[in-house]
C-alpha cells in the first residue's frame, strides 16, 4: 500500500462543492420523470457524456459483470432505460442467461447517483434499420470482445462504420429496456446531509421510501 497515495485521496473527499438541493418530497409520483429530469439537468451542466451509464450484470456462474454504455431513451410508458448491444457479446449472453441487471450513473458535477434494477427485455432492431447504408458497420458487431487480428481489420471496419447514421441502433444490435422494478435517486451534500429516495414498483403502482443515506 502506498501511505502517499492514501493521503492523497483522504486529501481529496468527493463532493466538496456547490451542489443542488434536491426536496425528495416533491419528487413525482413514478421514477422516469425524475430521471429524465435530473439526466436535462446533467445535460444542462454540461456534465461530460452525462448520458453514458454502467450497466451491471452476472453471468451463468453468478461472477458480477460491469461496463459503460450510451443510455438511448427513457421509456416513460414502461419505466424502461433504453440501450443498444451486441447480442452476441458477454453482456448479451449474460442478458439472454439471465434478463435482469442495474444500471448506474453518477453526474459528479451535480452529485447525483441514480441506480435502477429490473427485468431486461430485448427487441431486434427494425428490420428497416438493418438494410440502411450503415449496414457495413454490422462487421463491428457480432464480434465483440473477441481478439482484434490487427488494428487495421478493426480501422477498415470503424471507418465503415462512421457512415451509419448515429440515430438508428447500430446494425446487428439489440435493442434492450430495462423495465425498472427499483429506483434510487442519491443527492450527495457536501456536509454529508445526503438524500435518497427510493422507488419501488408493485402491482399497484409505484411506492417511494426516504432511506437513510
Ligand atoms: C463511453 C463508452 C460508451 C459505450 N457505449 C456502448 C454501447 O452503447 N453499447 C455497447 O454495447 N457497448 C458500449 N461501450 C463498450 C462497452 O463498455 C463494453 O466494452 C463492450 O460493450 C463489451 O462489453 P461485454 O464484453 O461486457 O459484452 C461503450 C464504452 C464506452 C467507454
Amino acid at each position: 500500500m502506498s501511505e502517499e497515495l492514501v493521503r492523497e485521496l483522504i486529501a481529496r473527499p468527493p463532493m466538496v462543492r456547490e451542489l443542488p438541493g434536491f426536496d425528495a418530497g416533491r419528487a413525482p409520483e413514478e421514477p422516469a420523470p425524475l430521471f429524465v429530469e435530473w439526466l436535462r439537468g446533467a445535460l444542462a451542466a454540461e456534465v461530460p457524456d452525462a448520458q453514458v451509464v454502467t450497466l451491471s450484470t452476472v453471468d451463468p456462474e453468478g461472477m458480477p459483470d460491469a461496463r459503460v454504455l450510451v443510455l438511448r431513451d427513457v421509456d416513460p410508458a414502461r419505466s424502461g432505460w433504453v440501450f443498444w448491444a451486441d447480442a452476441d457479446s458477454p453482456k448479451g449472453r449474460q442478458l439472454a442467461a439471465g434478463p435482469r441487471a442495474a444500471m448506474t450513473v453518477y453526474w459528479p458535477q451535480l452529485g447525483r447517483q441514480v441506480r435502477v434494477r429490473g427485468a431486461v427485455r430485448s427487441a431486434p432492431a427494425p428490420a428497416a434499420l438493418t438494410r440502411s447504408p450503415g449496414a457495413r458497420a454490422a462487421s463491428l458487431v457480432g464480434r465483440q470482445s473477441e481478439p482484434l487480428g490487427s488494428a487495421a481489420e478493426y480501422d477498415a471496419a470503424f471507418t465503415a462504420a462512421l457512415a451509419a447514421d448515429p440515430a438508428l441502433p447500430v446494425p446487428g444490435h439489440t435493442v434492450y429496456t430495462l423495465e425498472a422494478a427499483t429506483v434510487e435517486f442519491w443527492q450527495g451534500d457536501p456536509s454529508r446531509r445526503h438524500v435518497r429516495l427510493r422507488y419501488e414498483r408493485s402491482a399497484s403502482g409505484w411506492s417511494r421510501t426516504l432511506l437513510w443515506p
